[in-house]
């Protein structure tokens, strides 16, 4: 049953203290969503909502300044209500309030794991495919490289890949998907090189919500037109995510708003005549690494950080040309290359360029420059849910700086972005 305010009957009003990022709570005596943690501690809040007037049966469990109840409870039934985010790694104790919600509260007993779920998954796919084909839409990233390799597992060559190249890809990503699937993995591999196709379709545009819809229909486009000509294939493969999911749809169809439109969930054609396959769609991104170690693959590949559908597309803020693609594909490179050489890279969410709309003055040798500026984003985070910027060495900062700035003629100047995540999202736009 789907529980709401209205049919249990309190009061959710807009609250007049919104509430983004870190918050102090002071949780009452008793509640055993609180068993064990200390008075008071630290947690994340993403509101601007209040309950104004508990339903009947319910008390307080904790409050923060501004939020009388940021926290209640009906042991009679059995019921918990948190505003605050237990699942962020910047709540205090959150796993352990997630705990004591499963194990004590819920009667959960905890004995699933990820190597039956490959297994399972794996007799999952060759159930639904059956002897049927599937088409996977192949990036490069590590989502979709797992579902990959496990319909390969699943259902061998009659799986048939397809990457298509959007001319937003990181630099040399398209050959080093090519030397990998194809010439060490094996697998049916079809590069189509489609570059000429988005950046027409993204000529003078530069609202990113419609970047983000341009570049996921050109895909579609593209993709469904490649995919067609797989006659025999009735299934179409996507590395879709729980984040995915969750950021693109409204899941209780409440009046949470869509942040960013993901083009790789719902943005299909009511035509299409593939059924999906996406087995990645419970999971989140730690748990795809690890489902791919599982499966033995390559740590270089699984320990690739996250780069978003709509690639660079949504790293060049404005429009979309070859040439400023270029540009920044050139700052990434510099970015990846400093920031791999630190004993901590693999615990970094993200590191990336940002191409920004503003030329600024500046001098090289003796001549005066008036360029491009580019903003670099380096952030830690656990599931992309929420985030906070990395204190990078200031010795890496300075080379990455001065890398970009004398090697990538074009840009002169190079900013660092201290905000988290809320209230700004990882990408820019
Ligand atoms: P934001 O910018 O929403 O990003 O904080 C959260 C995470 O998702 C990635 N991202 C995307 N991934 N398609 C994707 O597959 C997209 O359209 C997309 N937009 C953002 C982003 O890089 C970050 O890791």
């Amino acid at each position: 049953m789907q529980l709401t305010a209205k049919t249990l009957n309190g009061v959710v009003k807009p609250g007049t203290h919104r509430e983004y990022g870190h918050t102090r709570i002071e949780t009452a005596p008793g509640s055993r969503l609180f068993a064990g943690l200390p008075e008071e501690f630290d947690v994340w809040m993403s509101h601007g909502d209040q309950v104004e007037v508990m339903p009947e049966g319910f008390k307080t469990s904790a409050r923060s300044l501004s939020c009388p109840n940021a926290a209640m409870r009906n042991e009679a039934r059995n019921l918990y209500a948190l505003q605050f985010h237990p699942e962020v790694a910047h709540t205090q104790h959150g796993d352990k309030i997630l705990h004591n919600f499963l194990f004590p509260v819920c009667g959960c007993t905890g004995d699933w794991e990820l190597a039956s779920w490959v297994d399972e998954t794996v007799e999952k796919l060759k159930r639904q495919v059956g002897a049927e084909h599937v088409v996977l839409g192949l990036s490069g990233g590590v989502d979709s490289s797992v579902v990959a390799v496990l319909l390969h597992k699943a259902i061998g060559d009659r799986l048939h890949c397809i990457f298509v190249d959007n001319g937003l890809l990181r630099a040399n990503e398209d050959k080093q998907v090519e030397t990998l699937f194809h010439a060490k993995l094996g697998m049916d591999l079809h590069v189509i090189d489609a570059k000429a196709r988005f950046y027409g379709a993204l000529k003078g545009v530069e609202e990113p919500e419609q970047k983000r819809k341009i570049i996921g229909r050109e895909f579609i486009e593209v993709f469904v037109e490649q995919a067609r000509k797989f006659k025999d294939c009735k299934f179409l493969g996507q590395g879709t995510i729980y984040p995915d999911v969750i950021e693109s749809v409204s899941p209780l169809k409440g009046p949470s708003q869509t942040i960013k439109s993901h083009h790789n969930v719902g943005g299909l054609p009511p035509d299409l005549k593939f059924e999906l396959v996406e087995p990645l769609r419970e999971l989140f991104k730690d748990e795809v690494r690890a489902v791919g170690r599982l499966m033995g693959m390559d740590h270089e590949l699984l320990d690739r950080q996250p780069f978003p559908g709509p690639g660079m597309g949504v790293r060049i803020l404005g429009e979309v040309t070859a040439e400023r693609v270029a540009l920044i594909q050139q700052a990434d490179l510099r970015v990846q290359e400093e920031m791999y050489k630190l004993p901590n890279y693999k615990s970094i969410w993200q590191s990336f360029a940002v191409l920004l709309p503003v030329k600024s003055v500046g001098v090289m040798g003796d001549q005066r420059t008036y360029e491009n500026v580019c903003a670099l984003r380096v952030v830690d985070s656990i599931d992309a849910m929420t985030a906070d910027w990395t204190r990078v060495p200031y010795d890496t900062l300075a080379r990455i700086s001065n890398r970009i700035i004398n090697e990538v003629r074009g840009i002169n100047r190079v900013v660092f972005d201290i905000s988290s995540k809320p209230p700004a999202t990882i990408e820019w736009e």
